[in-house]
């Protein structure tokens, strides 16, 4: 039987963080021995919040490097950079016919991100849905592993796929969002407010790249109070996020005694934090560890990137061919 085929992308704009490995890049290493798996990083979806190109390079090689540590194998995934495959901006002119004003400025991501740089809202950020809908069909891809704010996205690329196939005959699958497990994750901030992002606090985001020490001092300053004073009090939503942060790394045996201390109200929240900062460090460091060697092995990453390339380009090549016939644009 066929594989089915996957694609997800990670944009080079910072280290990546328990947000990102959590939500995306745990369910790609599962899906890679099972799935046919196209993994990008996506440095032109960086341009349009970026525009300074400076640190650009550097960021993508970190974020390959940590893609691989985390236990992405080029062997059997096709790990590549967006900007080798000139087919998807020539999909995404395509599907740009076929996306509105309207329903590209109401998009949720976009109009967060006017808020945060109103002096360049730019058209590259008002179709980045589209493009991004052009990363998914250029596999035809059935399966995106998203964490949750990416769901709007996907529900656009389904219907820009529709209105293709409905326009121009049936060539693409209407891509859905996975995640191993029922829901799609959030990995909450450490102050209690949002989720970890590259973008906001970075003091409440554990990055991959973080060392012990920092890792620790973060932890010890995650929002908690006092505890609570009575038997089976309920819990505080920051509370709670501590709680997820632990279930993630932790064993479930920790989280059953801190969850039972805190129904007896004798929960101590320092000493939460300390098995939780002590449990961090456990999971984190051999993942920095490996990300380093990796990185600094520049001769292996630039083989993976024209390995990659080359992969992913034979099978953008089949959808942009099939996509000119359907429109209408093969001459000879
Ligand atoms: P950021 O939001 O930090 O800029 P990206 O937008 O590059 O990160 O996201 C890359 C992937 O990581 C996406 O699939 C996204 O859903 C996932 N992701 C990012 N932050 C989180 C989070 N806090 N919880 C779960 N998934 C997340
Ligand atoms: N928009 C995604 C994000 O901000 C990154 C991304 C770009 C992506 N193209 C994609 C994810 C295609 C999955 C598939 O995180």
């Amino acid at each position: 039987m066929q594989k089915e085929i996957v694609v997800s992308g990670i944009r080079p704009t910072g280290n990546l963080h328990l947000g990102n490995y959590f939500g995306a890049m745990r369910n790609y290493v599962r899906m890679q021995e099972e799935y046919n798996c196209y993994f990008f990083v996506a440095d032109w979806h960086s341009l349009t919040t970026h525009p300074d190109t400076k640190e650009l390079r550097n960021s993508v090689l970190d974020a390959l490097a940590e893609n691989i540590a985390a236990g992405l194998d080029p062997e059997k995934v096709c790990l590549y950079l967006q900007s080798s495959i000139p087919e998807i901006a020539e999909l995404y002119l395509y599907l740009n016919m076929m996306a509105y004003k309207g329903e590209l400025e109401k998009t949720a991501t976009f109009k967060d991100k006017v808020r945060l740089q109103p002096d360049n809202a730019n058209a590259g950020l008002l179709t980045y849905p589209v493009l991004m809908t052009a990363d998914i069909l250029i596999h035809r891809a059935l399966y995106v592993p998203v964490g949750k704010d990416q769901e709007q996205h996907l529900e656009m690329a389904r219907n820009f796929a529709q209105r293709f196939n409905h326009r121009y005959g049936e060539l693409f699958p209407e891509p859905q969002a996975f995640n191993f497990g029922a829901a799609l994750i959030k990995v909450p901030s450490l102050d209690g407010a949002g989720k970890m992002s590259k973008s906001e606090n970075q003091l409440a985001t554990l990055y991959l790249a973080d060392d012990d020490e920092l890792i620790r001092k973060k932890v010890m300053k995650a929002k908690t109070d006092a505890g609570p004073t009575e038997t089976n009090s309920e819990m505080p939503g920051y509370i709670q996020n501590i709680f997820q942060l632990m279930s993630l790394v932790s064993e479930d045996s920790t989280v059953q005694k801190f969850r039972d201390d805190f129904n007896a109200a004798s929960i101590r929240y320092g000493d939460m934090k300390k098995a939780l900062a002590e449990d961090m460090v456990k999971f984190i460091t051999p993942i920095r560890e490996k990300a380093q060697a990796i990185r600094s092995d520049e001769a292996y990453l630039q083989k993976v990137i024209k390995y990659g390339a080359e992969k992913a380009r034979e099978s953008a090549r089949k959808t942009i061919e099939q996509t000119r016939e359907l429109i209408g644009l093969n001459y000879f």
